[in-house]
């Protein structure tokens, strides 16, 4: 049988950790429990050949608009085959099935995200909340080694096809932050109606 990029399921959720975590002690991803790809399964999708999981990749929605791409990995044999490009590309077209258009990630390959059309972006432009994975990571904090980037997909019913060899509705829209910026300290929300 022809590999196959697919949906996760409930069967691939221990190869995926085994994976996962394979590249983990190597220290080029984080470590992910069970439960925690038990509770993102849904955000999954794997290349499974001869009935195996032999790459994974997930997209995770972080704020209005705006999702990750996390875990990626394709085992050693299989790399170079085109099986992460495609894992991305999957991830890709359901974001824009979900109607997202910017995506962002967080990665020490950056020469794979650029290959695929992924820009650099200064990590303060990224929304606070993805630093709260950091604290898992083993270079944390002194070391972080991660370099950020982003691509923006064209708004567009036109599914992209994971054959493609390369993202050709991807467009990088100008850089700007992702996340209002919180209010200062001290300073208080001007309220315009009255409070009930
Ligand atoms: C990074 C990774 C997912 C790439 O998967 P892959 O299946 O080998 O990549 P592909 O074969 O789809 O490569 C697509 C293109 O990117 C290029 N590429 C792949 N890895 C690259 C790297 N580390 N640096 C630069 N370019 C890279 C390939 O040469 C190919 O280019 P081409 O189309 O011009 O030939 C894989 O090496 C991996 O699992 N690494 C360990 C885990 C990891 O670091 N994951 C990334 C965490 S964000």
């Amino acid at each position: 049988m022809p590999l196959k990029i697919r949906k996760a399921k409930m069967k691939d959720v221990r190869e995926i950790h085994k994976l996962l975590n394979h590249f983990a002690e190597k220290k080029e991803l984080l470590a992910r429990s069970l439960s925690e790809l038990y509770e993102n399964l849904q955000q999954f999708f794997v290349a499974e050949d001869t009935g195996h999981v032999v790459g994974c990749c997930s997209l995770s929605v972080t704020w209005d608009n705006l999702a990750e791409i996390k875990a990626l990995a394709v085992a050693g044999d299989y790399q170079g085959r085109g099986i992460g490009r495609k894992l991305l590309q999957a991830c890709l077209n359901d974001a824009q099935g979900l109607g997202v258009t910017r995506i962002f990630t967080l990665t020490m390959k950056d020469g794979f995200f650029q290959k695929l059309g992924f820009k650099n972006i200064a990590k303060h432009f990224l929304p606070h909340k993805i630093w709260t994975e950091c604290v898992r990571c083993p270079y944390f904090p002194e070391t972080c080694v991660e370099i950020a980037m982003t691509i923006d997909l064209a708004v567009s019913d036109r599914r992209m096809d994971s054959s493609d060899s390369g993202l050709p509705d991807a467009v990088m829209g100008p850089l700007e932050m992702m996340v209002p910026s919180e209010p200062k300290a001290g300073v208080q929300p001007k309220l315009s109606g009255r409070r009930r």
